[in-house]
């Protein structure tokens, strides 16, 4: 993958989204022995510049990098320098400065990866993770990876495959990044949400656009609850908790609805009770843990590519 970068799923062709996939599918291979980690990038150094909360991500990429010997520097806007006034540039050259070559940014502003990479503050390499209501690439990359293990039948191509993104899909950058990606590579994808709950500009996206779910639920493979993140709506987008979960909740009959084979996904964290039920965050159908499990490895590809590692061995050895 030539690239310095990684800010969106929009600059991904298919072939770079392969190829992240079959690295990280590889790097799953060499890691699934004792011994899980690989000395791939020791001595490189990697930051996690986190200016918004995260459990998945932050920690992920630390794991990720950590497997492949390299070393991390944790950031968190809380408790730091920034409630002083420090910058984003200020920020970034001081970690820099310690030795940082990869910059992985979640920030709460739209276009803040895009910014740092292309401001010339610093040389390092830069990775979204997460900006405001834009993109999550890596998200939408861990989700096609998990896609892929369950069907592997359409493991280079998802053509055929039909996919549901349910819920707030105006405050979510999951959605934004997932509907670039799954298309990319073949699937038909439809959103389906309340119309107060789709961005103005929604029906320029390669998508179809529902607002019933019971109609669509039975000729979904696969089936993303998004969280409806309440800390981004400072208005009312529906009536009540109770009806948004009758009318968008994963639950209950619609649990029964789904065909046998089908995956349910959920980005996390999850709002049980309000878009999906505990009954289906933990069934049997439910991949959630799995999608966790596969963000180790996606993000692992991201880093290896992208800092340019040396070559995967076959297993993983002590270092
Ligand atoms: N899916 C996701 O981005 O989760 P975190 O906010 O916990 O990182």
């Amino acid at each position: 993958m030539k690239r310095a970068h990684l800010l969106s799923t929009q600059e991904l062709t298919r072939a770079d989204a392969l190829e992240i996939l079959d690295t990280a599918r590889q790097l799953s291979r060499a890691t699934d022995g004792a011994i899980r980690k690989l000395p791939t990038l020791r001595g490189r150094t990697v930051v996690n510049l986190f200016f918004e909360d995260s459990t998945r991500t932050r920690l992920s990429f630390e794991a990720a990098a950590k497997r492949l010997s390299a070393d991390v520097i944790n950031f968190s806007a809380k408790g730091s320098s920034v409630s002083k006034g420090e910058s984003l540039k200020d920020t970034a050259q001081t970690l820099e400065a310690m030795g940082g070559e990869l910059m992985i940014i979640r920030h709460s502003a739209s276009g803040a990866a895009q910014r740092l990479a292309e401001s010339g503050w610093v040389k390092s390499h830069i990775v979204n993770a997460g900006d405001g209501m834009h993109e999550h690439p890596t998200q939408a990359l861990l989700d096609a990876f998990t896609i892929r293990s369950h069907f592997p039948e359409f493991d280079r191509d998802f053509t055929g495959l039909r996919i549901g993104i349910v819920g707030d899909i105006l405050h979510s950058r999951v959605a934004r990044s997932n509907a670039q990606l799954l298309t990319l590579l073949g699937a038909d994808v439809v959103l389906i949400a309340p119309p107060t709950l789709l961005p103005i500009g929604v029906d320029t996206w390669p998508v179809k656009i529902s607002y019933d779910l019971d109609s669509e639920i039975s000729s979904l493979d696969a089936i993303m609850a998004l969280r409806v993140q309440s800390e981004r709506m400072n208005d009312a987008f529906f009536p009540s908790e109770r009806e948004y979960a009758r009318e968008y909740g994963l639950a209950g009959s619609r649990l029964r609805a789904l065909k046998k084979n089908a995956i349910i996904m959920h980005p996390g964290p999850m709002n049980r009770g309000l878009e999906i039920s505990a009954e289906g965050a933990d069934s049997k159908q439910s991949v959630i843990l799995e999608q966790v499990a596969n963000g180790v490895l996606v993000r692992m590809a991201v880093l290896y590519l992208l800092m340019g590692g040396a070559p995967i061995p076959t297993e993983g050895v002590l270092v």
